[in-house]
């Protein structure tokens, strides 16, 4: 079973990695952030491993009084100033996206708040006099996911913009907890679910789909890490929208489709009910056309844990899918290749 850097123990860990971050917030000197009211925004930098703990935020924080956009790109749109609230997170401190669109923020006079191990983002934030939050080294940046969200809810908690940040992040551990001891690799055979749910996938490429904005993150999660973890293609779209154009590609290829993707539909408590009549509709539209269709339902207690119990299951269901086939689910050449062959940017 190859697992050179300790990929699974790290996914393992998830549990208590939230609950640690969520410790170590409570202490963090937010004294230079602004008060509530001087927030009109909430924006969150950042790509991939990293970025994707500000989509969870955006999903579940259907609360917060003022929008939160994700930001995965190189500049900055006009709108982010004095009066944004900027988390900037890259778990290397060095991804360039990410460094560039954090000048950009610094520049406009945003108050940034840098997630990072260290690297360039790190040393923004000293010359610039910004409390920085460090992650927990040694981990890869898709394994940090507790890490990385929750910096954002704990210090939007404490400014007082997100009262039920706090308690969702105590759900949400508890949850993960559960969902760890039925999928760990000690859980055997079919009473492990992400287990069966990978030799149910087999060689097919999964079609990941969710409704609204929790299961549009969980989808595309799902995916990322069947792709980041077992190397293997798989692919994401959420409901409502793909009623809307991707629903008529099904109409042709039956033939081949029907021997190559399962649909992996993802279900959780928080869909409103015509999302939920829609989700069946399609199904039963466009069942033929799928090897299978499996349904996956969340669980626990909140938006966080519903949500991150999803994508916690979507990511030990990618190690399955890895170690089924041989792979080392830790190393992401194809990434370090493409950052290495961009090489250095002075931005
Ligand atoms: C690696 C991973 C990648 C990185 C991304 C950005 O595990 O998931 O998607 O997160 O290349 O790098 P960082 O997170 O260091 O900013």
């Amino acid at each position: 079973m190859p697992d050179t850097l300790g990929f699974l123990d790290a996914v393992a860990g998830l549990p208590e990695q939230l609950d640690a971050a969520h410790e170590v917030m409570g202490s963090l000197d937010l004294g230079s952030l602004p008060a509530a009211d001087a927030i009109d925004s909430i924006v969150v930098l950042g790509m991939g491993g990293s970025g994707v703990a500000g989509d969870v935020l955006a999903a579940v924080g259907s609360s917060l009084p003022v929008p939160v956009s994700v930001l995965k790109q190189y500049r900055i749109p006009a709108y982010v100033g004095p009066r944004s609230l900027v988390f900037a997170i890259s778990y290397s401190g060095n991804t360039e996206e990410t460094v560039e669109m954090t000048k950009g923020a610094l520049d406009a006079g945003a108050p940034v708040i840098p997630i990072s191990c260290g690297g360039k983002l790190a040393e923004l934030a000293n010359e610039h006099g910004r409390p920085a939050v460090a992650c927990p080294v040694g981990l890869m940046p898709r394994a940090a996911l507790g890490a990385l969200v929750a910096p954002l809810f704990v210090t939007l908690f404490r400014l007082g913009v997100f009262p039920e940040g706090h308690a969702l992040l105590v759900k949400a551990q508890e949850q993960l907890a559960k969902r760890r001891d039925q999928c760990e690799p000690s859980a055997e055979g079919d009473k492990n679910p992400a287990r069966e749910l990978a030799r149910r996938i087999g060689r097919t490429i999964p079609l990941v789909y969710g409704g609204g904005a929790l299961g549009r993150v969980a989808a595309q999660r799902f995916k990322n890490d069947v792709n980041e973890n077992a190397k293997a293609p798989a692919f994401c779209a959420a409901y409502p929208e793909l009623n809307h154009n991707e629903i008529c590609g099904w109409g042709q290829h039956g033939d081949v489709t029907r021997q190559v993707f399962s649909l992996v539909q993802l279900h959780h408590g928080y869909e409103h009910a015509r999302l939920t009549k829609q989700m069946q509709l399609s199904r039963d539209l466009i069942e033929e056309v799928f090897v299978q269709v499996i349904d996956v339902e969340a669980a626990g207690d909140g938006r966080l844990a519903q949500l991150l119990d999803l994508m916690y299951l979507g990511t030990w269901v990618s190690c399955y899918l890895a170690l089924d086939n041989d792979v080392d689910p830790g190393p992401i050449d194809a990434i370090a290749q493409l950052k290495a062959a961009l090489g250095p940017h002075e931005g």
